[in-house]
């Protein structure tokens, strides 16, 4: 099918502990812009290949980790269904005004089943600073640090994944396009609103309301060796990489902000079909899963989070 309904992750709002570190690395490492500031401190950002006025927003908090993760939905009228949809399904839906976030219009919020406020929306100014679009160069100007493409994906932790995936497949027409499923129960679920892998995905934890990472896309293989020796230069704490992993096929390395909220740099990844069947992992190759070539998990993979 053609891409409609909810087009793709459109904002991030993590919790910071030191907006000048954050700053650093996030402008700095991680190549994204400052687009505006809000009078109660947030800080808005985006990538050099994003169009749309900010992708990722900074508040200043005592906490680390993840307010909101937001998908860009492709009309009002279909704003308008997904609200209906959710309510039939039996959840709450709380309306945000436009301008709570600078350059973007009302926004749906609803507080999912693991704990985690997804919205959705659709009216969003253009960036000032947008790829070119008439004989575009590649890039504006030559990107900064690692270069982030765009705010690709997150990873969240909690319980009652089982809901979540009802309710992005149900209610949002996400695909599942893979799992690990456990003898107790699915542990993880990797969901797609587009031709990606993955936008969204949820591990089983006790813990509501938990932030795994913050992944932004890289070109490819080369694009990921340079980030591990920027972060080498820039002594930002690896967790794990370069390396790749079985689900998705993605290329990366999943490493920590100043807040210790995780990020990961992803390249590669295979295109996905909404015909795909879907990929399925269990307790034999769980790590292969992950991580591709040490073929299994560190114990920070599953126990750290913000
Ligand atoms: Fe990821």
């Amino acid at each position: 099918m053609a891409l409609k309904g909810v087009l793709r992750p459109g904002i991030c709002q993590l919790r910071v502990l030191d907006m000048d570190a954050a700053i650093k690395h996030y402008v700095d490492l991680m190549g994204l812009s400052i687009v505006d500031k809000g009078a109660d401190g947030r800080v808005y950002l985006k990538a050099w290949d994003e169009f749309d006025h900010h992708s990722v927003v900074l508040r200043p908090a005592t906490e680390a980790g993840v307010d909101l993760f937001a998908f860009k939905v492709d009309s009002d009228a279909s704003l308008a269904e997904f609200e209906k949809r959710i309510r039939d399904f039996g959840m709450a839906v709380e309306h945000i005004p436009a301008g709570e976030q600078p350059g973007i219009g009302p926004r749906i919020s609803v507080k999912l089943a693991s704990g985690h406020r997804i919205d959705l929306y659709h009216q969003v100014e253009r960036a000032k600073e947008a790829p070119e679009v008439l004989n575009p160069y590649i890039w504006p100007k030559p990107p900064r640090g690692v270069g982030a493409i765009r705010m690709d994906h997150i990873l969240m932790y909690g319980p009652d994944i089982e809901k979540n995936l009802e309710f992005f497949t149900k209610c949002l027409d996400f695909s599942l396009a893979e799992k690990i499923e456990l003898p107790d129960g699915l542990l993880a679920i990797w969901l797609t609103c587009s031709n990606k892998a993955h936008d969204i995905a949820f591990v089983r934890h006790p813990e509501p309301g938990k932030l795994h990472h913050l992944a932004f896309f890289l070109e490819d293989w080369n694009a990921i060796g340079n980030a591990a020796d920027l972060m080498i230069h820039t002594n930002t704490p690896i967790d794990i990489g370069p390396t790749r992993h079985g689900v998705t096929r993605g290329q990366t390395i999943y490493f920590f902000d100043p807040s210790g909220n995780r990020n990961e740099v992803y390249a590669g990844g295979y295109t996905y079909y909404p015909d795909d069947p879907l990929r399925a992992w269990d307790q034999n190759e769980l790590g292969r899963g992950i991580f591709y070539y040490e073929k299994q998990l560190n114990e920070r993979f599953l126990s750290v989070v913000t």
